[in-house]
């Protein structure tokens, strides 16, 4: 009887395998473990063997039911999860493309701005949100009682640390560490505590840097020209308007012809043809004498502008607040 059981395990396991449809399990189910089939079958046989055989046979009848219904657990699990989709996969369908997500936007305009002066040689450098008030301010000859410092403006983390207001301390912390020539393009998130139409708590700066001996404003007009040609396209104009910053002298902001009007006068430019892009100017002698450079021997320029600013223009988009809320509809056209 003991040959028998095993016979009869080892046999079902094997018609086990061969069967992937849930009828056919169905009838070898019932043939081996039900009522009238071969497990009780054994079980009444048992019955009737020699009383010091039983226990032995009794254990192995036993664990061989156990293990039998185990493997009819598993292979209808297997029937079940085969044939459905066998049935209905078709396999001329066309594909499903996988749905791929893509830079933001401003990640996008900060790397085309980045990439326009790579290829004028600046290097691209990176300084800390986290800010001495030394770097965001004082070594930008911005003194303590400088407008710019206000509460209003300024988000304080101590009396001595900001999150930094601008993109300039970095211009501070690479001169600081390293002899001229310097000709750096630093791209990086700036914070005010500002906050409507137009003006978010925290925004995007690139601010650059060419620092060497006889470097003059017709460099920083040159370098700026291309940048606007490369940025918005050749037949762009620009103007250069007469401006202050504290940290460079003289100063400019850079205006181009309204990408809307042309120049006509319109909402966008408020009547007057221009929209400004940016803040530049000649590093201030006194920066210079900040990180130990001489005033005397070397020169400079500086100019700062906004990522966010740059893609509205360049892509004629007319609320800040779109590039912070996160809506695919707004996102994926980019
Ligand atoms: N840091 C200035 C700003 O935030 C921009 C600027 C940078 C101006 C460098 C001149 C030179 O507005």
């Amino acid at each position: 009887m003991e040959k028998e059981i095993d016979i009869l395990l080892q046999e079902t396991l094997e018609r086990l395998e061969t069967i992937d449809d849930a009828k056919e399990l169905e009838r070898l189910r019932i043939e081996v473990l039900g009522r009238k089939g071969t497990i009780p079958r054994l079980f009444k046989q048992l019955g009737e063997s020699h009383a010091h055989e039983r226990p032995a046979l009794g254990k192995i009848l036993n664990k061989t039911r156990a293990h039998l219904e185990n493997a009819f657990r598993e292979a209808e699990s297997r029937t079940k999860s085969f044939a459905p989709q066998i049935s209905t996969l078709d396999v001329s369908l066309p594909g499903r493309m996988p749905y791929l997500g893509h830079l933001h936007p401003i990640t996008q305009v900060g790397s085309e701005i980045t990439e326009i002066f790579q290829r004028l040689g600046f290097e691209v450098v990176e300084g800390p949100d986290v800010e001495l008030d030394y770097y965001n301010f004082e070594a930008l000859n911005i003194p303590k009682d400088h407008p710019a410092r206000d509460m209003q403006d300024t988000f304080y983390i101590t009396d001595n640390v900001v999150l930094r207001t601008h993109t300039s301390p970095i211009q501070v912390r690479v001169m600081e560490k390293q002899p001229p020539p310097v000709r750096i393009i630093a791209p990086g998130k700036a914070y005010r505590c500002d906050s409507d139409m137009t003006h978010t708590p925290m925004f995007h700066q690139v601010e650059g840097l060419m620092v060497d001996r006889d470097v003059s404003f017709a460099d920083l007009k040159g370098v700026l020209t291309i940048f606007v040609h490369q940025m918005f396209g050749q037949d762009v104009d620009l103007r250069f308007r007469p401006s202050f910053f504290p940290f460079t002298e003289p100063s400019a902001e850079v205006d181009i012809l309204c990408v809307m009007c042309r120049g006509e006068g319109c909402r966008v430019c408020s009547e007057t043809g221009w929209l400004e892009i940016l803040g530049s100017g000649m590093v201030d002698p006194e920066v210079f004498k900040m990180v130990g450079y001489d005033p005397e021997e070397i020169t400079g320029f500086a100019f700062g502008m906004g990522i966010e600013r740059i893609a509205m223009l360049k892509y004629g988009i007319n609320d800040l607040r779109l590039f912070f809320e996160n809506d695919l509809r707004f996102l994926e056209q980019f």
